[in-house]
Order: C-alpha cells, then sequence, then structure tokens
C-alpha cells in the first residue's frame, strides 16, 4: 500500500555541494510552504495519484569531505542567485539538524587507514542513521564531485573476486563504488547522479541482483545532453543527416573545477558522447568543450553547431545556445529521483531501475535516449495501476 506515512532517508554523497545543497534547500523551503514545487518532474499531473512521498518528508543526512556548514553554503549559493534568500532564516534550523547527520566523507586518510576501513565506516554510518531515524526506506544518491575513473582490476568485474578481495581484507573500488557497496549492504537503493564508476562494475551490478537491490543512473541530464536527446530524435525521425555536431561548455562552480582535470573530465565525455551515435544510428563527428571559467560561479553556457544536409543533400545548419544554473536545474532532479525509487523500493525491483532512464545521460539497463519515449516509459511506470 503505498502511503505517506513511511519514513525516507535521503543519504547524499557530496552534501555540502551545490547540488545537494539546493536539492535540501527547497525541500524544507517546501515543507514550509515557503516554495512551490514546480520545475519538479513528479509534481506534474502525470504523477498525480502515484503515491510517491512527499518531498516536504524527507529525511536528509550524508557524507562530504568539506566542512563548511549548509546554511553558510545556502547563503553563499543565494548570494548567486540560486536560491532564493528569502525564507533561509525560516529553514536554518532544519539546515542545522541536517549538518548534525552530515559525516566525514571517504578522503585519502581513511583509505590510507585499511583496506576495508572506509567501507566499514561509510556503512556504519547508512546503518546509524536507519535506525536513529526509523526509516522504512533509504535511497544514497551520489552528488560528490565526479572521480577519475579507477584502474581496471578483476574484481571490477567479477562478483567472486569482490567478494574474496572483501574477504581478504582488501577493498579494490573506487569511492563512488564503496559507497553502493555500503548501500547494498545495509539493504538502500543507489542512485548515481554523476558520471563516476559506481554500479556501472559489473561486480557491482551482480551483487544488486542477487541481492534483491535495486540502482539507477548514471549523470543526471540537465542541459546539453537534455536538448541534444530531444532534437536527435528529431533529426532521425525527419531524415536529416548530421554530418557533425559540435559542442563547447563554459561552466563554473565545484563542478567546473573537478571538470578541468582530464582524468576527471574523461567519465563525463563518455556520458554525454553516447547519446548522438546511438540516437542517429551511425557515427557522427562530434568535438565536445568542457572549458572552467571561474568567473561564470554556478551558472553553465552551452554552445552547439550542428551541420546536416536535407533533401538533395542540401546543406543547412543549427546553432543553440544554453544558459542555465545548473544546481537549479539538477536539484529538482534528485528529488525527483528520490521519490521515484521509493516506489521501486516499494515494489521490490532488482538490478537497474530501467524506467527512470529519462532522468541521464548515459541510463543504465537501457540503450533509449530520446526524451519523449524515455518521459512515456517513465509515466507508465509510476501509473497506480502497476502498483
Ligand atoms: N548540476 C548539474 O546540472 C549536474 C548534472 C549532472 C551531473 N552532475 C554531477 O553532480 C555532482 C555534484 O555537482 P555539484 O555542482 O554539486 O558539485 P560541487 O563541487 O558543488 O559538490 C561536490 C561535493 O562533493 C564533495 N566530495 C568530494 N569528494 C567526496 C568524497 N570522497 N566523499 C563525499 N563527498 C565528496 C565535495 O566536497 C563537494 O561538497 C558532480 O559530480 C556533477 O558532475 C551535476
Amino acid at each position: 500500500v503505498e502511503t505517506s506515512s513511511e519514513r525516507v532517508g535521503v543519504w547524499l554523497i557530496g552534501a555540502r555541494g551545490s547540488v545537494a545543497t539546493t536539492a535540501m534547500v527547497g525541500a524544507r523551503l517546501v515543507a514550509h510552504g515557503l516554495a512551490t514545487a514546480d520545475g519538479m518532474v513528479t509534481s506534474g499531473r502525470d504523477f498525480a495519484g502515484t503515491g510517491l512521498p512527499p518531498v516536504a518528508d524527507l529525511v536528509f543526512g550524508g557524507h562530504d569531505v568539506a566542512e563548511i556548514p549548509l546554511v553558510k553554503r545556502a547563503d553563499a549559493l543565494a548570494g548567486e542567485r540560486v536560491v532564493p534568500a528569502h525564507g533561509l532564516a525560516a529553514i536554518g534550523d532544519d539546515l542545522e539538524a541536517i549538518d548534525r547527520r552530515i559525516r566525514p566523507g571517504i578522503d585519502v586518510s581513511d583509505r590510507a587507514a585499511g583496506a576495508t576501513t572506509s567501507l566499514d565506516r561509510v556503512r556504519a554510518d547508512l546503518e546509524r542513521f536507519r535506525a536513529e531515524e526509523q526509516l522504512d526506506h533509504l535511497v544514497v544518491v551520489n552528488v560528490s564531485s565526479v572521480e577519475a575513473a579507477p584502474a581496471p582490476h578483476p574484481a571490477h568485474t567479477d562478483l567472486v573476486a569482490l567478494e574474496a578481495a572483501l574477504a581478504a581484507g582488501d577493498c579494490p573500488l573506487p569511492n563512488s563504488g564503496i559507497y553502493a557497496l555500503a548501500a547494498f549492504l545495509v539493504d538502500a537503493a543507489f542512485v548515481d547522479f554523476t558520471p563516476s564508476t559506481a554500479t556501472r562494475l559489473p561486480a557491482l551490478g551482480a551483487l544488486a541482483v542477487r541481492e534483491g537491490r535495486c540502482y539507477a543512473g548514471r549523470d543526471g541530464k540537465t542541459g546539453e545532453t537534455l536538448l541534444r536527446s530531444v532534437l536527435a530524435p528529431m533529426f532521425a525521425q525527419r531524415g536529416l543527416t548530421v554530418r557533425s555536431w559540435a559542442g563547447t561548455n563554459l561552466l563554473g562552480g565545484g563542478d567546473g573545477r573537478s571538470l578541468a582535470e582530464p582524468e576527471r573530465s574523461a567519465g563525463k565525455m563518455a556520458t554525454k558522447g553516447g547519446i548522438l551515435a546511438e540516437t542517429l544510428g551511425y557515427p557522427v563527428d562530434a568535438p565536445l568543450h568542457i572549458d572552467f571559467v571561474a568567473d561564470m560561479g554556478e551558472w553553465k553556457t552551452a554552445w552547439d553547431h550542428v551541420s546536416f544536409t536535407g533533401f538533395l543533400g542540401t546543406a543547412m545548419a543549427m546553432q543553440f545556445t544554453w544558459q542555465g544554473c545548473d544546481s537549479a536545474l539538477a536539484a529538482p532532479l534528485v528529488l525527483d529521483l528520490c521519490r521515484l525509487t521509493t516506489l521501486a523500493l516499494r515494489r521490490g525491483v532488482r538490478g537497474p531501475i530501467e524506467d527512470l532512464g529519462f532522468f541521464f545521460k548515459d541510463p543504465l539497463g537501457t540503450p533509449e535516449h530520446a526524451l519523449t519515449r524515455q518521459y512515456d516509459r517513465l509515466v507508465a511506470w509510476a501509473a497506480p495501476a502497476r502498483a
């Protein structure tokens, strides 16, 4: 039975970051009646009667390696016009209460202390959150800094090898994988909003299926790729041949700073790059640039130039410029994903929640990228008739 009396916990990895802070500020402003849920997918009428947990009831906690208090982080985001300044005073106590539930994330010293130390600690933090808050469901969401792809290891692909390594006190997983594994070990769902590796590792996917855990990802689709997932099907359906599709992204903020490192941006390039060839059905020359421009703060500009040919080979071009506030676009999706993943937990989904592909650049478990088809699938899945 879908009721709102359940206690749903949301554990944010990267809880002091821009996306996480914006999501929590938004949820608490909605809870106090100081904002509406406009901008959230699940507040639309297609989701009426689906019995999703109310945003105002979500209980937050998380991990971060940064120590800046949430109230300060929220003030800084208000200063950049990401969240409204009015109302922050009214939710100050709420943010301080959440602050007390944010635990230190996995850092270098943690990993140096012992191979499985970080896994044990993250797992204990999650268990404590579940017990103290008397949660019925727990969703762990990765919104931490993009990490570099890990060096290949047999335990990444083979669950037997992973379990043997863990039993021997070794933990050959990247940080994102440790967070995902800890989530599965405490019967939580794991959502990867980042391009990091996490549940992309076949061993973790196999563990989730075997243990009846669910996960979703990866890399939230919020700007340039969102537009591509609308426009690429249009070119395909109208028989227009795309000759090249070049993209340039300028962004500031913590995410922009992280993506300035080539090892970290490689994952983002991969999740952004897959959609064109998969949707169009042929390889396309699609150079992509991501540049860090500190001055842009929390804002981002993407410029795409598409050259294509139509009937009788006539050459044409289209260009678009997207100027988005990344966290304001991402935060409502994080809240949507928490609500929808609760539905998956209630239904006992095992493995990737394929019906959530609408939200991601690199949807796990399904090759479908076209936004309208993804949306129709999402609405059909969430419909009460299926519950
Ligand atoms: N904003 C968007 O539109 C969007 C879209 C898709 C994906 N994402 C992804 O979401 C993530 C968050 O973006 P953001 O703008 O909030 O970035 P941010 O830099 O503001 O926040 C990241 C947070 O993660 C923390 N962190 C770093 N390492 C950690 C660790 N080992 N454990 C726990 N916490 C750790 C940082 O201290 C920081 O507080 C990024 O990976 C980004 O690529 C964002």
